[in-house]
């Protein structure tokens, strides 16, 4: 039986086959972060100098994001893990619509180059397939530093009012802390002229990692990671070199598995306090962790029901609550997973009970009776995470399992599939040239209710 929205497209994409109750075993390298990684592409455009960015994960995301640079005149050279990326012939301000559908991430754009061009074109990013994902944080910021904003069919058009040539330093209260807004912000502030302050402001790793690489270019940047960030605006940053820190959602993606599987292994490099609010509820779930600078190994063992609730940075991430949820699908006793970032992100709880699974669901909060088993299946991600947390199930489960919509699944995990091979799991990637019949099809809802959204 397959179990999947009617939206064709990934049809004809591939599949990943997994053949289900495996243990993994040994050691994986953690890839750099994609969602530092996007942000720091775009915060290259605040230069004319080179920036060599080390350690980039090899995405479908990444690739658009460059993509999407190029268009603006910027040259990126790629060197496996590394991006040599010259800015100083940018000859357009406005991001093209057919490049920016599917990467949200491109909306980063907007803060540099206001601030370093006086102005900036870039399409609404729209919502996508985990929430409506509304950008007014940014806009109301962004107009607070003095920009003249108008939003016409889609299209975000902002300029510095007047003729003033620089954006004003200000004083900014987030109504939440959002990363994205925080990191457009903090961008657009870093050439602005006078101290901006960002309270309120998100505290994820990826905004610190963004910090640090800013004020090696020359930027004045106080108390990144704190509630309240200083910016002390210049008139002009630099060329620099950065590596990009360890991706910290897909080390606990590799650490989940790990305790579902009842399994050791160690992963390394890392950054252990990125991943504390994870660590600690694997350890209060039963798995032992032991750190080692900058590795961590983990040593599965029953599996304890626990309650998590998503909360920004440093709470537990809601990039890993579908993966968790996995996880306790399995565990002794009851659990609850309440989702407090985003309204439609548990997309991956039907299909989990389709392979047997416990969960009752209201609006974000999953109420899970933790069951001994759960059968394999033919299954579609519909986000990123929830794409994980499907391969996660395919491998605790009886039987084999194929998982599509791996279009989902290449913009955020390098070389999934390969990194889990190594470590014991039987998984191969199939090319799904069959066109599968409607009535195969058993969704949860009608088909036309299901919104056609962009991608994460
Ligand atoms: C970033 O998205 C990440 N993406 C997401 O990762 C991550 O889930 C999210 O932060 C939360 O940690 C990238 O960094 C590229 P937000 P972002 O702005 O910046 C509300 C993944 O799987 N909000 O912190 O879009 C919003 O509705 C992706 O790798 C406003 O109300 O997240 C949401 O409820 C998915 N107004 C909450 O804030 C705004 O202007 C968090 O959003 C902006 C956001």
């Amino acid at each position: 039986m397959i179990c999947v929205s009617k939206n064709k497209s990934y049809l004809k994409s591939q599949n990943l086959k997994i053949f289900g109750q495996c243990k993994l075993n040994g050691i994986v390298e953690i890839s750099g972060a994609k969602n530092s990684a996007l942000v720091l592409l775009a915060a290259s455009l605040l230069t004319n100098e080179r920036i060599v960015l080390q350690n980039v994960p090899r995405l479908t995301d990444i690739e658009k994001m460059a993509n999407i640079l190029r268009n603006l005149g910027v040259k990126i050279i790629e060197k496996n893990n590394e991006l040599e990326i010259d800015s100083q012939n940018i000859s357009i301000k406005e991001l093209p619509y057919e490049l920016v559908n599917g990467l949200r991430a491109s909306f980063f754009c907007i803060g540099p180059l206001l601030s370093k061009f006086g102005e900036a074109t870039v399409p609404l990013p729209g919502g996508c397939n985990i929430g409506s994902r509304p950008i007014d944080e940014h806009i109301n910021g962004l107009k607070a530093l003095g920009a003249k904003i108008i939003i016409e069919e889609e299209i975000v058009k902002a300029n510095i009012k007047g003729d003033k040539s620089r954006l004003i330093g200000t004083h900014i209260k987030l109504k939440c802390p959002s990363v994205g807004a925080t990191e457009t912000l903090i961008m657009a502030a870093s050439l602005a002229k006078g101290r901006t302050t960002i309270e309120n402001a998100a505290r994820e790793p990826e905004i610190q990692d963004l910090c640090q690489m800013l004020n090696k270019m020359g930027a004045k940047i106080y108390d990144s990671g704190k509630e309240k960030i200083i910016i002390d605006g210049v008139s002009k940053l630099c060329g620099c070199t950065h590596k990009v820190i360890p991706d910290r959602i897909e080390a606990g993606t590799f650490l989940i598995a790990a305790a579902a599987t009842s399994s050791s292994i160690t992963i390394s490099p890392v950054i252990p306090n990125h991943l504390e609010a994870v660590t600690n509820k694997l350890q209060e779930s039963g798995s032992k962790i032991t750190i080692k600078g900058n590795s961590i190994t983990i040593n599965g063992n029953k599996i304890k029901s626990v309650d998590i609730e998503t909360a920004p940075f440093p709470g537990f991430p809601t990039d890993l609550q579908a993966p968790f949820t996995t996880l306790m699908a399995i565990a002794n006793g009851e659990s609850k997973i309440t989702e407090t970032i985003f309204e439609n992100r548990m997309n991956h709880v039907h299909l989990l009970n389709k392979m047997g699974a416990n969960i009752k669901l209201n609006k974000n909060i999953a109420n899970i009776k933790g069951v001994k088993k759960i059968k394999g299946m033919d299954l579609v991600g519909s986000d990123l995470r929830s794409s994980a947390a499907l391969i996660i199930a395919g491998i605790i489960a009886e039987g084999t399992s194929t998982i599509s919509g791996l279009e989902h699944l290449d913009r955020g995990y390098e070389n999934f599939e390969s990194k889990l091979k190594i470590l014991g799991i039987k998984i191969t990637r199939e090319f799904n040239k069959k066109t599968l019949k409607n009535k195969e099809f058993k969704t949860s809802s009608d088909p036309s209710d299901i919104p056609r959204y962009k991608a994460a």
